[in-house]
């Protein structure tokens, strides 16, 4: 018959049980420090979601019309962009939520639009990507 006393943990298992808590404990504050910044975050986000087709550079439009100062900026409005109709004819002032929105639900904002293929983002990111053209674009 076992006796109760096998059955509990051996002595021997607490120190390892111990050492992991502990290694846990220091790798917390680490790994804290190891998160980017607020505006490499911001960056990041661009990077991934829109760089392939925007630069922030004034007069640098690729497939996509540049960014530069785009907060502020009237939507269709670059002239040596060809932009499609519907963005031309947007009417209207890119702000912060503006451009939240268009970047969630482009066609939502202005139907019609020619950004594509375009993956999107979440809510999360747009905010971030917001406040890194804030930053990069002037204004
Ligand atoms: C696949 C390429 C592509 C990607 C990725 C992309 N865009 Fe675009 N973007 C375009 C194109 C093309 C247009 C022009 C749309 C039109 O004329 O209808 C555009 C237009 C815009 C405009 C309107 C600019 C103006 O002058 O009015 C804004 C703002 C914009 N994009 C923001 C973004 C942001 C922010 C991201 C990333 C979250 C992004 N785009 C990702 C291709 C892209």
């Amino acid at each position: 018959m076992r006796s109760r006393l096998q059955m509990s943990q051996s002595p021997w298992l607490r120190p390892i049980a111990a050492t992991g808590a502990l290694t846990l404990l220091l790798s917390a504050p680490s790994s804290l420090a190891q998160q980017p910044a607020n505006d490499e975050a911001a960056q990041q986000a661009f990077n991934n979601s829109c760089r392939t087709c925007h630069s922030v550079k004034d007069g640098d439009n690729r497939l996509g019309p540049n960014l530069n100062k785009i907060l502020g900026r009237k939507a269709g409005s670059l002239p040596n962009y060809n932009y499609s109709p519907s963005m031309k004819d947007a009417g209207f002032v890119w702000d912060k939520d503006k451009l939240t929105r268009f970047m969630v639900k482009p066609d939502e904002v202005v139907s019609g639009n020619k950004m594509q293929p375009y993956g999107g983002v979440s809510a999360e990111d747009a905010a971030k990507v917001v406040a890194y053209l804030q930053a990069a674009g002037g204004q």
